[in-house]
């Protein structure tokens, strides 16, 4: 790769690498609290809020967007945090799974998750929490196979699968109801 910022000159060797990136102001509204980061502007929001902020609910799994555990949802929509910079998001609402109960109050998903032992290491589990809830706050879900399509991109590797998909069936019930 170094070779590729090298030219020959004549008898002489130019590096043309890319001077280092300044750091970047990022203002970012987590759970209802505003944070300023000087971070380059290649940190992932994955990597500000774990790394930078101490946000480590959000998980790393694969890194690439093809996990689902580290989904947060920002201004109520559900997206991979490591496939988006930080700098995107700067003044945008973002909820990760640490923001979704009120004090000691859980967030009904959080619950339903419970009543329906819907994890077992739970490595995944606050990325199909917070999917979950992105699923439903996007109305789009009306039966268990649309919930299987529109949660496939949350990976359990524990395969806790069925019981997830009858914790969310239950949020969906109440909020119909
Ligand atoms: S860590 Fe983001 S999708 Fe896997
Ligand atoms: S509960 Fe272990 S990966 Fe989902």
């Amino acid at each position: 790769m170094l070779d590729f910022f090298k030219q020959a000159s004549g008898s002489h060797e130019t590096t043309l690498a890319p001077p280092p990136a300044e750091p970047a102001e990022v203002r970012l509204n987590i759970n209802g609290q505003q944070h300023t980061l000087q971070i380059a502007p290649w940190v992932s929001l994955l990597d500000a809020l774990r790394e930078y902020i101490g946000f480590t609910g959000t998980k790393k799994g694969c890194d690439h967007g093809q996990c689902g555990a580290c989904t947060v949802l920002v201004d109520g929509v559900r997206i991979n945090s490591c496939m988006t910079l930080a700098i995107m998001r700067d003044g945008q609402e973002i909820t990760t799974i640490e923001g979704l109960s009120h004090g000691k109050e859980l967030h009904p998903m959080q619950k339903a998750f419970i009543d329906h032992d819907a994890f077992q290491c739970g490595y995944c589990t606050p990325g199909q929490i917070c999917s979950a809830v992105g699923l439903i706050n996007e109305g789009k879900a009306n039966n268990l196979e649309d919930i299987k399509e529109l949660m496939s991109g949350n990976i359990c590797r524990c395969g806790a699968y069925t019981n997830i998909n009858a914790a969310i069936i239950q949020v969906k019930g109440e909020v119909q109801s």
